[in-house]
């Protein structure tokens, strides 16, 4: 698999005054911004060719993993090469192009806008505010990218949740197939607490096959009145076509205060930071 989708064209309501202006993307955890990290486990994934979908208010994210002519000058005459190499490589990593969502009509609409871009092959969905830290030699697309290539259908990555939080995610019914891969048989967004499933939720990363996007040109909008990705995957589970893979890595939603600050502790701490 080489193509992945990174929505990131989200208002970022929950973080509140800092995305008036600045993408939530952007937050910078320790000296990088969550997307960085996000592209970074696409590449270790295999992943060759990303579309990020962004929005109004949104450029500095092009600007992030464009060439920076006058910085780079700087840097040499400075004899920083090192930091020079760094910053040019990040304009590197990837194939990446972008296009924009003109109107935040949700998660599954942010990745419609990617039908010209994936064509007829299956693509990584990464939500651009999911930081997923994993062990260097198991990225979590990769986990998900592998059970794709074995299964031949849809994976949708999971973690177990609290009962609280279960509430307000979704809940779905699985049995193991092998170890952290299961097949899928049901799906309930934001259940009332009688009707939980298991503690198992969609997290964060998705491999979806090209068929996807009929099905999302047919999803009418729902919660929020916007057009939801899990709402287009839970019409495939009942074919039997989705797995679920729980994935090894630790992920911080970073759309939120407390996810984004838990994500900065972790990766201060892993730098040799002192917390005080
Ligand atoms: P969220 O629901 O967390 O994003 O979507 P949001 O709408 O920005 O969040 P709040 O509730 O207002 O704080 C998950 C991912 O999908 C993207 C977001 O940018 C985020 O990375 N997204 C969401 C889009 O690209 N377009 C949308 O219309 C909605």
């Amino acid at each position: 698999m080489t193509k992945a989708v990174i929505p990131a064209a989200g208002l970022g309501t929950r973080v509140l005054p800092a995305t008036k202006s600045i993408p939530k993307e952007m937050l910078p955890i320790v000296d990088r911004p969550a997307i960085h990290y996000i592209v970074e486990e696409a590449v270790r994934s295999g992943i060759t060719d990303i579309l990020i979908i962004t929005s109004r208010n949104k450029v500095n994210v092009e600007d992030y993993f464009d060439r920076a002519p006058e910085l780079e000058e700087r840097l040499l005459a400075a004899g920083k090469r090192e930091v020079y190499d760094e910053i040019v490589s990040i304009a590197h990593m990837a194939n990446i192009q972008y296009v924009r969502q003109k109107e935040t009509k949700g998660l599954g609409h942010a990745v419609l806008c990617a039908k010209s871009f994936v064509g007829n092959e299956p693509f990584a969905v990464l939500y651009g505010d999911d930081v997923i830290i994993s062990p260097p030699d198991k990225p979590a697309t990769g986990e998900l990218c592998a059970a794709y290539e074995k299964y031949g259908k849809g994976v949708v990555g999971i973690k177990e949740v609290s009962p609280q939080a279960i509430l307000k995610y979704s809940s779905l019914s699985v049995t193991p197939l092998e170890d952290r891969i299961f097949a899928v048989h049901d799906m309930i967004e934001k259940p009332a607490p009688d009707q939980v499933l298991s503690l198992y939720s969609i997290l964060g990363r998705c491999v979806l096959p090209p068929e996807i996007f009929d099905i999302l040109e047919q999803t009418p909008p729902g919660a929020g009145g916007e057009i939801q990705l899990t709402d287009a995957i839970a019409r495939e589970i009942p074919k039997g076509k989705t797995v679920a893979c729980k994935y090894d890595g630790e992920r911080f939603d970073c759309g939120s205060k407390q996810g984004f600050l838990n994500a900065t502790v972790h990766y201060a701490r892993k730098e040799g930071y002192r917390i005080i």
